[in-house]
């Protein structure tokens, strides 16, 4: 068996594949709440994410009615950039900032004064994002600089996981990608950013591919989960890599839509394709020899748990979607912006906001929930605009996450990006790409390409039904954003 471990954001889940691809269990446990002193801040304790890992491994192996040494490798995926800081003696200094922590402007614009634009663009592939690892350490270093003066290691979420369960610091290109120090094209860090930032090197860890075998399980880290000493662990990704490779993206034109918390749409390239204007992440792939661009929309699912929550907090995502699906496709010209965390994809603006803009005195609480399925498909469909500015090929979708698990929010992806959709048999999520990554690793397969053939496997595909529609409603869609930008904001 082979284990994928993803620690997510509200949670930590653990996977145990075979060779073809079933899964034989699974386990997963939450997280504490993200804690959030001022509006905009996101911290999570490494700590919590461990208990979780250790509960998570022994719950699934338990479910497999096997023992730990079954086990033949481990992978490892999970929540990304977050800044987890480490002293001298591998010890946790404070909470890290995690992903979707919002405080570092300041620090993403002294970035690109000192660097330039477009320097840092040619040097990491992305611009300074307040979600990147780096200018979350250059805000600790600013107003936490006690626990600057300890730091002897940075790591990501599951880097430090790694480190619990092996004892070795190591790091694989995909995740490195998102701290905004690695040198994207050339795969590997750049002493350049690092210096200007005062960054030591000797800060970073290893770099690995994916699948590598970076590590091995310790004595501490067996005693704590049923795994075997020794057990090799390869390098993983970060969840959008991990995430894609569950899904088997890897040949370019093959594309993934994944709505969950956020929504991503991810494609992979066989060069460095990078964005001037830095609306589209590009970072190596997990796969070695290849590189991927994804466009991030930061309120994707949890539009609709927030309109669920906020005005309908009886009712279950089911009846909502069946009220929805007797309004006709455009909402009736009702419209969601879907910006409740700003966005990123495409206008990397921290403080955009959301609306519904278009409301009658006819208007019901089925278009409201139509119209926020329409306007995050509309919003991963701007990435899609944008990958064919960028002649960036799509020839096949795949839908992932909570958005491809009903039928309405399905048929409403296949017709605003205009094209058939895929849904696969199974669709795991990152733990599983982790646990293929492993198990390329080992030489179950002789490359990641060859594990998603042999396990990944199309369940349906979907044709778009009311494309000109959506069409024309995206046309109106796209003049909300600049039309609001300035409302509302000092
Ligand atoms: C990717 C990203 C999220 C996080 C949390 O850039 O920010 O996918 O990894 O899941």
């Amino acid at each position: 068996m082979l284990l994928g471990i993803d620690v997510g954001t509200g949670g930590t889940r653990a996977v145990l594949i075979d060779r073809a691809g079933t899964v034989v269990a699974s386990h997963s446990t939450e997280h504490a709440p993200i804690h959030s002193e001022h509006i905009g801040w996101a911290e999570q304790h490494p700590d919590d994410w461990w208990r979780a890992v250790q509960a998570a491994i022994s719950g699934a192996i338990a479910a497999s009615g096997q023992p730990g040494s079954a086990i033949e490798a481990v992978g490892l995926t999970g929540q990304m950039h977050g800044c987890v800081m480490l002293d001298a003696s591998g010890s946790v200094i404070r909470p890290a900032l995690i992903w979707c922590d919002q405080r570092t402007q300041p620090q993403c614009d002294w970035l690109t004064e000192t660097i330039g634009y477009a320097r840092l663009i040619e040097l990491t592939a992305n611009p300074a994002l307040p979600n990147f690892t780096l200018t979350k350490l250059l805000w600790v270093r600013e107003h936490d600089p006690e626990s600057f003066a300890k730091i002897a290691h940075v790591l990501c979420p599951k880097d430090y996981i790694r480190y619990k369960l092996t004892g070795e610091f190591a790091m694989d290109m995909q995740e490195a990608s998102g701290t905004l120090l690695l040198d994207v094209a050339n795969r590997r860090w750049s002493e350049e950013v690092a210096g200007i930032s005062g960054i030591p090197m000797s800060w970073l860890p290893p770099l690995f591919e994916g699948p590598e075998i970076c590590a091995r399980i310790s004595n501490d880290g067996a005693s704590v989960t049923g795994l075997v000493v020794g057990t090799p662990v390869a390098a993983g990704a970060g969840d959008q890599g991990a995430g894609a490779v569950g899904m088997g993206i890897l040949k370019p034109g093959s594309v993934s839509a994944t709505i969950g918390t956020s929504g991503v749409v991810f494609a992979s390239t066989d060069k460095p394709t990078m964005d001037r204007l830095g609306r589209l992440h590009t970072f190596c792939h997990a796969a070695p020899g290849l590189w991927h661009v994804m466009g991030v929309t930061n309120g994707a699912g949890l539009s609709l748990r927030y309109f669920r929550d906020t005005f309908a907090a009886t009712a279950s995502y089911d009846e909502l979607s069946a009220e929805a699906a007797l309004v006709s496709p455009g909402s009736d010209g009702l419209f969601w912006t879907p910006y409740l965390f700003g966005e990123r994809t495409p206008h990397l603006d921290a403080t955009a906001r959301a609306a519904f803009v278009g409301i009658t005195a006819s208007t019901t609480r089925a278009h409201f929930v139509r119209a926020v399925l329409e306007g995050v498909a509309f919003s991963l469909k701007d990435t899609f605009t944008l990958f064919s500015e960028l002649g960036i090929p799509v020839t096949a979708i795949r839908l992932g996450g909570g958005g491809a698990r009903g039928p309405l929010w399905r048929q409403i992806q296949a017709d605003v990006y205009g094209h058939p959709v895929d849904l696969l048999e199974a669709e795991e999520g990152g733990a599983f790409g982790a646990a293929l990554l492993a198990g390329t690793g080992i030489g179950a397969w002789p490359s990641v390409e060859a594990a998603c053939e042999a396990t990944i496997r199309i369940a349906q595909t979907i044709q778009p039904k009311s494309a000109e529609a959506m069409q024309a409603a995206y046309a109106e869609y796209i003049k909300i954003y600049p039309a609001l930008k300035y409302i509302g904001r000092a």
